[in-house]
């Protein structure tokens, strides 16, 4: 029934519009709560103490001096671990990680959790693990790209094959007039949101209730079900508000397991908040990288072949996620013959796991900047390269893009940045402080994923709606957009409709990752909505008093809290004097969202952009600034054009991260990371970041999902990494093949 309904979005009405985050006044009065400021009443602080090596084992503990401390209430170690139900060392489900929960004295990793110590107090808890000191027999940790010989990785992360082959790479290069073979090097990358993992879990009985920021609800909770030998429903898990997730926050680590399960075992509810040291070890990150890129060009500088091998680092015990780099060569570049290898040397290290455009981001720093190579030797003008090797259809599957605007992102970008004055040659440029200036340029490209979502809508008798779903709001804006896109199928201005979100206890919104949960939430919410308008289009087109009596349910549409008679607008009615006449009830819809398998057959489906940077770089001392960046980004249809620039903005500042500032740093000895605090992990801070201007380029994608929405959480990061990377190039004549590029290594190329 509600398929007969036409309910097209409008813009002009909620969607498109810059509405103001709804979540900013509480997040900024400090009324919004975040997992840690939960307390509830008899609720014990626990610190884990972090293993000190990387592998070996932990052979001591002094229990009874942190048993002796005062308000010391409880403390866990190999010797006697708070039971979990599920195997730690399996992997349950796909995206699932194995965790550490002290079910062996072995260490796989610094800053593992090796001991868990209960406290009245914050104070008593910390005292108690630094008294537990640690002995250990330590093992020589395996650390870096050349630790253990690599070998091909059985998939890539998200069950994609490790290699893609078309057409004859090998053939290409050798018929190519020219070509460029360049190894590039990334680093770990630690997750650092600015809220770092915390829990609060209690427990009534066989019933578990979690506080803890979640990308995930439903399927984390699907997650502790499995750790605790519970139903799902016994569980809930809210997470309202938090601060920042990048991918780390989407199924459950160690800590927080270990958390639950203490407080199960002692009765009592447990607080455990992480350290920001402690984000650098049980979380996940991002895998470093060593990727070869080759690429063959014909006369006419068309790609013959490209062929990319792409070495991750991964954990020693599951190893199931190899940075996927390779993923940012295929699907862009119109190259003859592709082939790309996913290759993986074992470290010991914690797990690596998503973390903000996972191989895009790290693969489009290194082929972008071989691009710029291949470019420069053959003479070409960058865009005007990338222009000659512009795909019309997917390389390798000839699919159709179900649209894709780069083109037009090349174009503006280029315009708004004056790109058409660059100097081919590098050094040409400085500024009136005899700075050297450099332009640079990349490609931006992200996949447009969606996953299952469920949601549901209420009409009530006042004529009002509330919109419900297990949507995540990781500050990216999905209280304000998804609630856009919920008004708008239920035809009520925003303020008319409240949306509930951040609980497990509400219908499966999927995940918030894969730069998916518009396009995946809020078609739910979308379906949901048309549903609950159906349902009120029935009662009153049977109903002999209303206006609309007669019309059937297709010949209305929603409006301002209206249905009107299609084509006859004199006849309408509001919500509530349908609903009051037809008893006062309110009226429910239901509504679900997931890509069919055959539209992902039937077209190639991604964000697109193109990204210009300057530079200006002290000549003496080679000290570098961004100065500039321009970000040109299509990626469908834009919900909220404040909150996508404010993301795609963002994953530009995480590109400049990426190019100037993070890496983890490790100490071969013992594996332990050196720079685990913001004191040595940079990320930039506003003197970073200058001059960042963001253009949405319009883009109508009547394939990729109903609304016609990419998703813009990750494409700001790729194409960044290397539009700065060329622009160091292009202001020093130096290209630095490895991330983050840093004064030392201008000063060493001179
Ligand atoms: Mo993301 S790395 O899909 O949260």
């Amino acid at each position: 029934m509600s398929d007969t309904i036409s309910l097209p979005m409008r813009f002009g009405s909620n969607s498109g519009q810059s509405v103001t985050r709804r979540d900013g006044i509480a997040k900024v009065t400090g009324a919004a709560t975040y997992a840690a400021d939960n307390h509830p009443d008899g609720m014990l602080y626990a610190v884990f103490v972090p293993a000190a090596i990387a592998r070996g084992r932990v052979t001591h503990f002094d229990t009874g001096a942190a048993l002796a401390h005062p308000g010391v209430v409880e403390v866990f170690t190999p010797q006697n671990p708070p039971p979990v139900a599920g195997n730690p060392d399996e992997k349950p489900f796909m995206f699932a990680v194995p965790v550490e929960v002290l079910q062996s004295d072995r260490i796989r990793y610094a800053r593992q959790p090796i001991a868990l110590v209960l406290g009245e107090t914050i104070e008593a808890a910390t005292e108690g693990a630094r008294l537990l000191n640690p002995r250990y027999e330590a093992e020589t940790p395996r650390i870096g790209m050349d630790a253990e010989p690599a070998t091909k990785a059985p998939s890539g992360p998200f069950g994609q094959p490790a290699e893609v082959i078309y057409g004859d790479v090998d053939a290409g290069m050798a018929a190519s007039q020219q070509s460029v073979d360049l190894t590039y090097e990334t680093p770990q990358q630690y997750h650092n949101a600015m809220e770092p993992h915390a829990i609060v879990a209690k427990w009534d009985g066989d019933r578990l209730e979690i506080d803890t920021p979640n990308q995930a609800i439903v399927l984390s909770r699907g997650f502790y079900a499995y750790y605790f030998d519970i139903p799902p429903e016994n569980i809930t898990i809210r997470s309202p508000y938090l601060g920042g997730g990048f991918g780390s926050k989407a199924v459950p680590y160690s800590p927080l397991v270990l958390a639950i399960a203490a407080a199960r075992k002692v009765g009592r509810p447990v607080k455990l908040a992480l350290r920001r040291d402690q984000m650098f070890g049980p979380v996940a990150h991002r895998g470093a990288t060593r990727q070869q890129l080759r690429i063959g060009i014909d006369a006419q500088a068309k790609m013959t072949a490209l062929d990319h091998i792409s070495t991750a680092t991964v954990d020693t015990f599951d190893s199931s996620f190899p940075e996927p780099a390779c993923n940012a060569s295929h699907g862009l570049y119109a190259a003859a013959a592709l082939r790309s290898t996913m290759m993986t040397v074992r470290n010991d290290i914690g797990v690596p796991g998503a973390m903000r455009a996972p191989g895009e981001a790290s693969g489009s720093a290194a082929l972008e900047c071989a691009m710029d190579e291949m470019a420069e030797k053959a003479g070409l003008d960058p865009l005007e390269f990338r222009l000659r090797n512009y795909a019309e259809r997917e390389p390798g599957t000839d699919k159709p893009y179900s649209s894709k605007a780069l083109r037009e992102c090349y174009a503006e970008g280029a315009k708004r940045f004056g790109w058409a004055g660059r100097p081919m040659r590098p050094g040409q440029m400085t500024d009136e402080n005899g700075m050297l200036v450099g332009w640079g340029m990349g490609t931006a490209l992200f996949g447009a994923p969606m996953f299952a979502a469920e949601a549901r809508a209420t009409l009530r008798p006042d004529g009002t709606g509330l919109v419900e779903t297990a949507a995540s709001d990781m500050g990216q804006g999905a209280w304000t957009a998804l609630a856009q896109i919920a008004a708008d199928s239920l035809g009520l201005p925003l303020d008319k409709v409240e949306f509930r979100s951040g609980t497990s206890d509400l219908p499966d919104a999927g995940i918030a990752g894969g730069s998916g949960h518009t396009a995946t939430a809020g078609g739910a919410l979308h379906a949901a909505g048309k549903d609950a308008i159906a349902r009120l289009a029935e009662l009153a087109a049977a109903d002999p008093d209303s206006p609309l009596y007669g019309t059937g349910n297709s010949g209305v549409t929603a409006r301002d809290g209206r249905l009107f008679a299609t084509g006859d607008e004199s006849r309408s009615e509001a919500y509530e004097d349908i609903i009051a006449r037809a008893g006062g009830s309110a009226v429910e819809g239901k509504g679900n969202a997931s890509r069919p398998p055959e539209d992902a057959e039937r077209h190639a489906m991604y964000a697109h952009g193109a990204v210009f940077a300057e530079v200006k770089i002290d000549p003496d001392l080679f000290q570098m600034r961004v100065t500039r960046m321009v970000g040109a980004f299509a990626a469908g249809r834009i919900i909220n054009p404040k909150l996508a620039e404010s993301q795609l903005m963002g994953g530009m500042i995480w590109g400049t991260s990426f190019a100037l500032h993070e890496e983890a740093r490790f100490d071969k000895r013992s594996g332990r990371i050196m720079n685990a605090d913001f004191a040595g992990y940079h990320i930039p801070v506003n003197a970073d970041v200058k001059g960042l201007e963001v253009i949405t380029v319009h883009e109508d994608d009547p394939y990729v999902n109903p609304l016609g929405i990419k998703g813009v959480g990750e494409i700001g990061v790729t194409g960044s990494v290397g539009a700065i990377g060329n622009a160091i190039w292009h202001a020093t004549g130096k290209r630095i093949r490895r991330f983050p590029i840093r004064i030392q290594d201008l000063l060493r190329a001179s």
